[in-house]
């Protein structure tokens, strides 16, 4: 099988390609990045190039690399290219537009003209915006409230287009908030864990009580993959794994596990239009597919502090280069 990852770099698409890899041999890999801040090519380092891996850079909003790309012929995409971090779109929404909306309307398009048999949209459960109570099921509603998850929830609605005006087989996925290995330090997690081995005080947005459901990233991978395989064409399929926690929750848990004492615990000024609540209802994804998580939350957590801890030659690099300075300088404006 010939599959066109995008976004292959970033988090969760290099622990994909690991996991593909893994799991599946034979396939053939292409795997298409921009390599923006959030792509680096550490990420997967061990992945070597060669019949079953190619890696290709360039912008899935580019029209004739994609044409040209997907002319090679490819049974399967998985898009996970995307700008991903909610702050930045605050500052900034035009590159979300770009990649997420433009993006993914340019990858629709050529799997459209090149006949690629399954098209992949790995969306998010930001899109159905914030839930009060109960649980967001595939036919809820989407209230995005920030300009990344708007992007994405446009990005979702031209898979839904291309699928009932041009047939083509889309499968659009909305997963919760993943952690574990390789995700960058600007995302919750891996920033209260880097901050607090380095004694640097950890941000805390608002009151700290906002509740996100926290899914291991290999558990995304799983699910993808029974979503590349068994996935029925038009639809949409939630992943959760019921793991909801309050923001200062996570953050002290993570602190004991690294032994650090509460007080690096710091409260600054809320994100605006930050979302209180997520939550997903996942009976769909498994009664039709029959996949379900496979990690505790108390495993994945202390996992990925175990990653963090044996791999700061990974993450230091990136504090102290060009996205140190820019975080002191937002963290400095909040
Ligand atoms: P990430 O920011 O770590 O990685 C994004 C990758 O996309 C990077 O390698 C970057 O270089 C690449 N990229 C960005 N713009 C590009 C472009 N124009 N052309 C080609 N490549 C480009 O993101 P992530 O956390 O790995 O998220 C991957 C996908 O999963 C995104 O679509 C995101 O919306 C979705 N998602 C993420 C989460 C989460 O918790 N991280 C949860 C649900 C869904
Ligand atoms: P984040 O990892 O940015 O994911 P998302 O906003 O896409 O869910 O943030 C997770 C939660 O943590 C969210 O409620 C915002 C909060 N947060 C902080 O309190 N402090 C921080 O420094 C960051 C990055 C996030």
């Amino acid at each position: 099988m010939k599959v066109l990852i995008t976004g292959g770099v970033g988090f969760i698409g290099s622990n994909f390609i690991r996991h593909v890899r893994r799991e599946h041999p034979d396939w053939q890999i292409t795997n298409l990045d921009k390599l923006t801040y959030a792509g680096n090519l550490e990420n997967l380092k061990d992945i070597e190039e060669g019949p079953g891996y190619k890696f290709v850079r360039g912008d899935i909003a580019d029209r004739e690399l994609v044409d040209g790309l997907l002319g090679q012929g490819f049974d399967v995409l998985v898009n996970f290219a995307a700008e991903s971090h909610v702050d930045r779109s605050i500052l900034d929404a035009s590159p979300f537009i770009e990649t997420n909306v433009k993006g993914t309307q340019v990858l629709l398009e050529g799997a459209r003209q090149h006949r690629v048999e399954r098209f992949v949209q790995v969306s998010t459960d930001e899109v159905y915006g914030s839930v009060d109570s109960g649980a967001c099921a595939e036919g809820s509603p989407m209230a995005p409230n920030s300009p990344y998850s708007a992007s994405k929830a446009a990005a979702d609605l031209l898979c839904r287009a291309y699928f009932k005006t041009h047939g083509l087989p889309v499968v659009v996925t909305r997963c919760t908030n993943n952690l574990g290995p390789y995700q960058f330090p600007e995302k919750l997690i891996p920033l209260v864990i880097t901050n607090a081995l380095e004694d640097k005080s950890v941000p805390v947005y608002g009151d700290g009580l906002n509740v996100r459901d926290w899914i291991y990233v290999l558990d995304h991978c799983r699910a993808l993959d029974t979503v590349i395989q068994k996935g029925k064409a038009g639809e949409v399929y939630n992943i959760g794994s019921g793991n909801e926690k309050t923001n200062l929750d996570i953050i002290h848990k993570l602190l004991e596990l690294l032994d650090k004492p509460a007080s690096l615990i710091q409260f600054v000024s809320d994100r605006p239009a930050h979302d209180r609540r997520y939550a997903l209802d996942c009976a769909w994804i498994s009664s039709e597919l029959g996949w379900k998580p496979a990690y505790s939350f108390d495993k994945s957590l202390s996992a990925t502090v175990d990653w963090y801890l044996a791999n700061e030659s990974w993450w230091r690099p990136i504090k102290s280069g060009e996205y140190g300075r820019y975080y002191e300088e937002m963290y400095g404006k909040r």
